[in-house]
C-alpha cells in the first residue's frame, strides 16, 4: 500500500525554541554524593556562558527532603547574574518564597510552584494532597506578583505516576485550571518518570493549551524510557516552543523511584541544530558544562550527543 502525505496534517515548527536549563536544580537535586555551592555556582556560570538565558538555580524547599538544596541562598549569592537572564528557583510554599526573597541582592526573577496530576505523587513530594497544595500556593502566587516575581507551576506526573499508574488528561486539565485559577503565570508540564510517549505528550499539552497561551506552556521531560526527543518534537508539531533541559542528562526526583534525569540539553539542542531552530545556545558551550560536571560528578554524562562529541574532543586533542 502506498503512503500517503497528509496536507492537514503539516504544521509549522516554531523557528526558535527557549530552552530552560534546570541542570543546577532537577539535575542535582537527587544526586548521592554532596556537590559543594562553589560547583554549582561554576556550573551555573559555564551554562550562562553558553547563552541559556533560563535557568532554574535552586530550590526552597526542606533541607529535610532534600539536603542536596540546603545551599539555595548560598548557590543565589555566588552566581555573578548576566543581564537578560532570567533565574528560577522553586518555592512550594510561603515559608519557601520568604527565604528566597528576604534577601533583595539575591532575589529569583521567576518562582517555581509544583504541583502534581496525581493525588499519591503529591502526597508523597509535597506531603499535602491537590487541593491543599493549591491552597499553599496560592499565597506564593499572589507575594510573587506583589514582588513583581514571574509565577511559572510545574504539572509532575502528568503523562504517568509511579504510585496511581496511569494519569489521564483530564486529570492533568483538572490541575492546570487550578493553577490557572489562583494566577499562575506558565504552565509546565512534566513528564516525572519519562514514560510518555508522542501522542500522550499531545493530549497533555494540549490541555495546558486549552487554558494558558501557546508562550506561557512548556514541556519537561525526563528521559528514563529514552522517549522525551519523541516527545518533544511532538510538542514541536503543536508550536509549542519552551522545553526545559538538563545538561549531561542530569536529574531526577527524590519521589519518583527509578525515574532517571531529564532530556539532556546537547541532545535537545543537537536535533533543533538540526531542524534549523534557533536558540541562541552555543552547544560547544554546553558541552564545556557537562564536561565540567561530569568531571566533578565522576561519571560520563547521560547523553549520546554530550559523549560523542567529548569523544571527538579528546580524539582531536590527542
Ligand atoms: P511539610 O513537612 O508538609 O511542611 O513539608 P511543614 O509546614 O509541616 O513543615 C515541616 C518542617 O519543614 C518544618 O521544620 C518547617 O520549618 C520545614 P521543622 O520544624 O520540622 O524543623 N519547612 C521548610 N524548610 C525549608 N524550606 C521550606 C520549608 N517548608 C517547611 N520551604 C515541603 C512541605 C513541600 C516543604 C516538603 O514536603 C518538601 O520540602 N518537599 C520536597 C519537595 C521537592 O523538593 N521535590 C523535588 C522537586 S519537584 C520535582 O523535581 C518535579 C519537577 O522537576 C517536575 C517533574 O519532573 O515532575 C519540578
Ligand atoms: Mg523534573
Amino acid at each position: 500500500m502506498q503512503a500517503q502525505f497528509n496536507h492537514e496534517s503539516f504544521v509549522m515548527i516554531p523557528t526558535h525554541v527557549t530552552l530552560v536549563e534546570v541542570g543546577a536544580r532537577d539535575g542535582l537535586q537527587n544526586e548521592k554524593q554532596p556537590v559543594d555551592a562553589a560547583t554549582k555556582i561554576e556550573l551555573v556560570q559555564l551554562l550562562q556562558a553558553a547563552g541559556l538565558r533560563e535557568l532554574e538555580v535552586t530550590s526552597y524547599v526542606s533541607p529535610k527532603w532534600v539536603p542536596q538544596m540546603a545551599d539555595n541562598a548560598q548557590v543565589m549569592r555566588g552566581v555573578r547574574r548576566k543581564r537578560g537572564v532570567r533565574y528560577s528557583v522553586l518555592t512550594p510554599n510561603l515559608k519557601g518564597f520568604e527565604a528566597a526573597i528576604a534577601d533583595p541582592a539575591i532575589r529569583p526573577d521567576e518562582i517555581v510552584v509544583f504541583g502534581a496530576a496525581s493525588e499519591a505523587f503529591s502526597q508523597r513530594n509535597i506531603n499535602c494532597g491537590i487541593e491543599e497544595s493549591i491552597e499553599r500556593f496560592r499565597p506564593v502566587v499572589e507575594a510573587a506578583h506583589a514582588h513583581a516575581i514571574k509565577v511559572r507551576c510545574a504539572v509532575s506526573v502528568a503523562l504517568g505516576c509511579p504510585y496511581q499508574g496511569e494519569v489521564t488528561p483530564d486529570e492533568v486539565e483538572r490541575v492546570v485550571l487550578l493553577m490557572k485559577g489562583i494566577g499562575v503565570d506558565h504552565c509546565g508540564i512534566a513528564d516525572t518518570i519519562g514514560v510518555g510517549t508522542p501522542k500522550r505528550a499531545q493530549a497533555a499539552l494540549e490541555r495546558a493549551l486549552k487554558h494558558f497561551p501557546l508562550h506561557e506552556v512548556s514541556g519537561h521531560f525526563h528521559d528514563t524510557y529514552g522517549q522525551a526527543l519523541s516527545n518533544i518534537y511532538a510538542c514541536l508539531e503543536m508550536g509549542i516552543h519552551t522545553f526545559d533541559a538538563s545538561v549531561a542528562g542530569l536529574g531526577g526526583c527524590p519521589y519518583a523511584k527509578g525515574a532517571t534525569g531529564n532530556v539532556a540539553t546537547e541532545d535537545v539542542l543537537f536535533l533543533l541544530d538540526g531542524l534549523g531552530i534557533t536558540t541562541g545556545v552555543s552547544l560547544d558551550g554546553v558541552i564545556d558544562a557537562a564536561a565540567f560536571i561530569s568531571g566533578v560528578l565522576g561519571r560520563k554524562p547521560v547523553s549520546r550527543v554530550g559523549n560523542a562529541l567529548l569523544a571527538k574532543r579528546a580524539s582531536a586533542s590527542a
